[in-house]
């Protein structure tokens, strides 16, 4: 299927855009009119856009159903601050909640049963019970049309990140696992980061990888590696050599019983290379593979 946006409802794209640009990660806004009234609000399409000066982005949408604009926008146009609460698993049933259309002036830290905290440094207030804040000024609003599902970037300037010590390891350094993130996907679909999903991936450092071009041809076009198994292997620095200390049973093996038919060891050796790599041994990978 191939969609040309321009033939499309506005109910239509929300629908298609949100399902393949996903998951989103969630900025939980608090902010206030010019009265003082407190406003909390979740939006997914969100995220870090810079880190030097800091800046994130989130988009207040016009509804799609009836082209009105959402409290926080106005809020924020009122009073250009806005506290960005990170949402976390723990959370999520009760951020669902917050984003019902309560009319104006709904404090939704009570709707959803949240409590508020004093900002360090900004008068809207923050989610107690939320680990990772930012206190934002807003440096500008720029809205992207004025249709239904039209958004609004709400572009803020990090001050101040409030991280709750538990996520943190002794030396103050991120721990990934215990954040726990949620994240927006389609319809009603979330999804969660915990230890069960998340995984590693080598980042190629200041020193480039020799690329899946310059593999030798029986690796790159292998019926047995996969896009990822020559993705790493193809992140070395240089091409490696065989090291006479490699010493692996099944490898031996191999050599051993399939020498005499040099299709079935490559497929051995590939499979056997596969299972390295889906390991994360990619040196150990290399061995097997240059055995051939
Ligand atoms: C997880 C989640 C993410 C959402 N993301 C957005 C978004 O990015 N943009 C948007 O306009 N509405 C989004 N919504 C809907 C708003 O939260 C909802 O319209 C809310 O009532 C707006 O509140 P307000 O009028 O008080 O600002 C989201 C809702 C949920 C539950």
């Amino acid at each position: 299927m191939i969609l040309d946006l321009k033939d499309l409802k506005p109910a239509e794209k929300q629908y298609y855009l949100q399902h393949v640009v996903a998951p989103r990660p969630i900025c939980f806004a608090s902010t206030i009119d010019k009265e003082g009234n407190v406003n909390l609000s979740p939006f997914s399409f969100f995220n870090l856009f810079s880190s030097n000066p800091p800046i994130v982005i989130f988009s207040p949408a016009r509804r799609v159903r009836d082209n009105t604009t959402k409290h926080t926008l106005q809020n924020v146009m009122e009073v250009p601050e806005v506290v960005i609460n990170i949402v976390t698993y723990d959370m999520v049933q009760q951020t669902s909640l917050a984003s019902c259309e309560y009319p104006k002036g709904t404090n939704e830290f009570i709707k959803a049963g949240f409590t508020e905290e004093p900002a360090t440094i900004i008068r809207p207030p923050m989610i107690k019970e939320s680990k990772v804040k930012m206190e934002c000024r807003v440096i500008e609003v720029k809205p992207l049309g004025r249709e239904k599902g039209a958004g609004n970037l709400v572009i803020c300037d990090v001050l101040k990140l409030l991280i709750d010590d538990s996520l943190l390891d002794v030396e103050n350094k991120m721990d990934q696992r215990k954040i726990h993130h949620v994240a927006r996907l389609g319809g009603d679909w979330y999804c969660k980061v915990d230890e069960s999903n998340l995984f590693q991936v080598a980042k190629p450092n200041t020193e480039t990888g020799i690329g899946v071009d310059a593999l030798p041809a029986a690796i790159r076009n292998s019926k047995i590696l996969s896009g990822n198994n020559l993705g790493q292997l193809a992140n070395v620095n240089e091409m490696p050599i065989i090291d006479p200390a490699f010493d692996d049973p099944r490898l031996k093996e191999i050599i051993l019983y399939f020498s005499i038919n040099p299709d079935e060891m490559e497929k051995e050796l590939h499979t056997y290379a596969k299972k390295l790599l889906d390991d994360g041994k990619v040196r150990e990978a290399w061995q097997v593979l240059l055995a051939f």
